[in-house]
Parts: C-alpha cells; structure tokens; sequence
C-alpha cells in the first residue's frame, strides 16, 4: 500500500507529467537502449521512430498518477496492455530495468524539481503498478499455450486482393494449432536478412479457431519493413517463431445476441475470425458483416465473406470509398438493433468515426467493442 503522503507527491506531480511526460519516456527510451540494447530485440522500432511508445507510457503514467488511489479502475486497460506484453515475451525481470531508467529520466528531465522525495513516491508507486502487471502477466503465461515463442512453418501463402495476403502456419513439432478466441492475434517474431535485431508485430488470426493451422492476413504496408519481408521474402516452407494467441478483442460467444461486425481495410481480419467462429458454431444467431475499403482490388475475403455470411442467412454490406464514400450514419442505421453487440476493427480515424456513429444512432458504449491496431493512445479510451 502506499502512504498517504506518497500518494500526495504523486498527485502534486500529474502537472509536470502533463507538461514533461513524453520528454521524460521519450528520454528513458533513449537510455534504456544505451544501456540494454537487447531489448531492442522486443520493442517496435517503427512504433519508437514515430513516437507512438512514447505517447502510449506517457499516457499510461499520467493515468495512473490520477487513479493513484483506485488503481482498480486501470484494470481493463492494464489487462489489454498486458496481453500485448505477455505476447511479446515481456518477463517480470524486465520490470526492475524499466522502472530503474525511468526514474533516471526523471531526474534528467526534471532536474531540481525532481526532489528525493518526489523520486521516491514516483519509486513507490511504479513498484505498485508494476506488481500489478506482473501478476496479471503471470496468470496470463500459465494459461497460454506455451510461453514466449514457438517455431512455426509456412504452410500456405495466398493473395487475398492487391494488398493482403495471407500465411498459414503450422506448428514446426506437429502440435495442433493452440486454442484461441475469435478476435485474438498472434505475435510474429522475424529477423530479416541485414537487420541486427528481431523484429515484432502483431497480426489478428483470420481463421476459424478450430483448425489445424493458425492464418494471419497481412497488409503490405508502404515502407512496413516486416510487412514487405513476410509478403517479398516469406516462403511456403520457410519458419517463423510465433506467440501462442492473446487479446482481449474477441467475440461473446455465449451469447446469441445480434452479431454486427464492421470492419475498414485490413481491420477484417480479427472480423473474418469471428465469422468463421459463428459460422461454425450452427447457431442461428443474427449476424452483419459491414465492410468498408477503398476499392474492390483492395477487398479482402470477398468471396470468403459471402460464402460464410449465406450459410447462416446473414447480411453483408460492402462499401468502396472510390466509389461512394466513407461508411455514414445512413449505412449504419439499417443494422441498429437493439440487442446487437457491435464489434469495430480498422484504421484510427475510421473507428472513431464509426464509434461516434454508432453512439449518435443511440448503440450504448458497453455494446461497442473495438480495437486499435497500433500502440493503444491512452487509458481512457482502452
Ligand atoms: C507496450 C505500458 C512495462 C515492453 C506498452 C503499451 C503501454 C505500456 C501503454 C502500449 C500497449 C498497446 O500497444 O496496446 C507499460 C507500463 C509498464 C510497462 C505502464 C510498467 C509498469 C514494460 C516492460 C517491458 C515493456 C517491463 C519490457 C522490457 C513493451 C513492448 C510493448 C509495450 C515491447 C509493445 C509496443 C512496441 O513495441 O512498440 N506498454 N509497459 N513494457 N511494452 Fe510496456
């Protein structure tokens, strides 16, 4: 627990933190490299040139200083943060060397302000929150299916539009593919040819959860160094080391209320999961697949989609922004239902745009679930 005093100095510093806070993670990062370049192998570097790391621990610092006394409700967020490590290999030995530099980047950045004191509350209350993390990680590694990551071999490659093309993979020791929840992804750990470090992204599993083999659908993005590898270089045959599956983005499936699925660009993939999963389960539960692209050239799972979507007498709506436009309030208002649980996934601004849609159609927030791809901006909207 901590002390009243120390609970204090942490709130009296939430000002600095807003005025310093991607400065002083922006200046951990910087010497939690100096210092362990190893975990060069586990960090984004892509996320970490566009600042977006930086953004996300800042605001997950300043979150925590102002729910100090009721850490409680950082729960759902630190739950969703700790898929991401536990499936990125973050063990609970990295947690001290974080916690080490982060504080020296406070004194840097801070310099006088930064009193014993202060370092000491700030001390306190990461051990705190990093205990919480820990924990949490732990349980989360003892019901994976294994820990960190095992060797997988390509076993199919198959272009689904112009952009995105799909990997299915099986495990190198012939295991059957680990269980997994519709919406859930995986992280692929790669090291292409030239690079010093391995690299590691997540991709959404677009399969049925009952199959043999795990598929990840990924998008060819411009200048996406491990996108380009896996679409240039990846062969069938070829191994990659992949995370037993995480997150919490994933379909109800005791329930049988209406299934709305709406998805923007490569943001179908954790969809097509959930379709398989209904699809699959015989259920007679009502379910649309509202998908929003560019063009036809760039649709995924066109036929795959459909295939799925008459064999349970679903709806399916696909909207091509050359052609008409963004998704409105007009496209959604047919699939409003009063029942209906609304899963989004896809680009920043469309699921905002969506989001903000569906809210003004009057669907209540706990029915809207969604996922960012990309590092989680803040707390609050996880
Ligand atoms: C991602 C917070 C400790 C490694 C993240 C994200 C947040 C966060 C907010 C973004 C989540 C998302 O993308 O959805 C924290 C906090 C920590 C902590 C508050 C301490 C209490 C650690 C430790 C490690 C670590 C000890 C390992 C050395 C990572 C990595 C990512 C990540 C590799 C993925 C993002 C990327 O590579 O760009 N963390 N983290 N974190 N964290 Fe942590």
């Amino acid at each position: 627990m901590l002390s009243q005093q120390t609970i204090q100095t942490i709130k009296a510093t939430v000002p600095v933190l807003e005025q310093h806070g991607v400065e002083i993670t922006t200046q951990f990062y910087k010497r939690l490299f100096e210092h362990h370049p190893e975990l060069l192998n586990i960090f984004n570097h892509a996320n970490q040139k566009k600042g977006r790391q930086q953004t996300a621990l800042a605001n997950t610092l300043y979150a925590a200083a102002q729910h100090i006394e009721q850490l409680e409700v950082l729960v759902p967020a630190v739950t969703q943060i700790a898929h991401k490590h536990r499936s990125l290999g973050v063990k609970k030995e990295h947690y001290p060397i974080v916690g080490e530099h982060l504080l020296a980047a406070m004194k840097e950045v801070l310099g006088e302000a930064a009193t014993d004191e202060v370092i000491q509350a700030w001390g306190d209350a990461y051990g705190v929150i990093a205990n919480i993390f820990i924990d949490v990680e732990e349980s989360m590694y003892d019901e994976a299916d294994w820990r960190e990551f095992k060797p997988f071999i390509v076993s199919n490659k198959v272009k689904e539009s112009a952009v995105i093309t799909s990997f299915y993979l099986v495990a190198k020791d012939g295991q059957p593919a680990p269980s997994s929840k519709p919406g859930q992804y995986v992280t692929v750990k790669v090291k292409p040819e030239g690079e010093q470090y391995t690299s590691n992204r997540q991709y959404s599993l677009s399969s049925n959860q009952n199959e043999e083999y795990l598929r990840i659908s990924v998008k060819k993005e411009l200048n996406g160094k491990v996108s380009n590898y896996l679409h240039d270089d990846v062969k069938v045959g070829d191994e990659i080391e992949v995370s037993a599956p995480a997150g919490d983005f994933t379909l109800k499936q005791d329930s049988d209320s209406p299934a709305i699925l709406i998805s923007g660009g490569v943001g179908i993939t954790p969809m097509m999961g959930m379709l398989h999963s209904i699809a699959s389960a015989n259920s007679s539960r009502k379910t649309a697949f509202i998908h929003a692209c560019k063009n036809e050239q760039v649709q995924a799972f066109k036929q795959e989609a459909s295939d799925l979507i008459t064999a349970i007498n679903g709806e399916i709506y696909t909207k091509y922004e050359d052609q008409s436009g963004r998704l409105s309030a007009e496209d959604l208002a047919n699939f409003v239902n009063e029942d209906g649980e609304y899963y989004v996934c896809g680009p920043a601004l469309f699921m905002k745009s969506v989001i903000a849609i569906l809210s003004e159609l009057g669907v209540p927030n706990e029915k809207i679930h969604f996922e960012f791809f990309g590092p989680a901006i803040s707390f609050e909207q996880a």
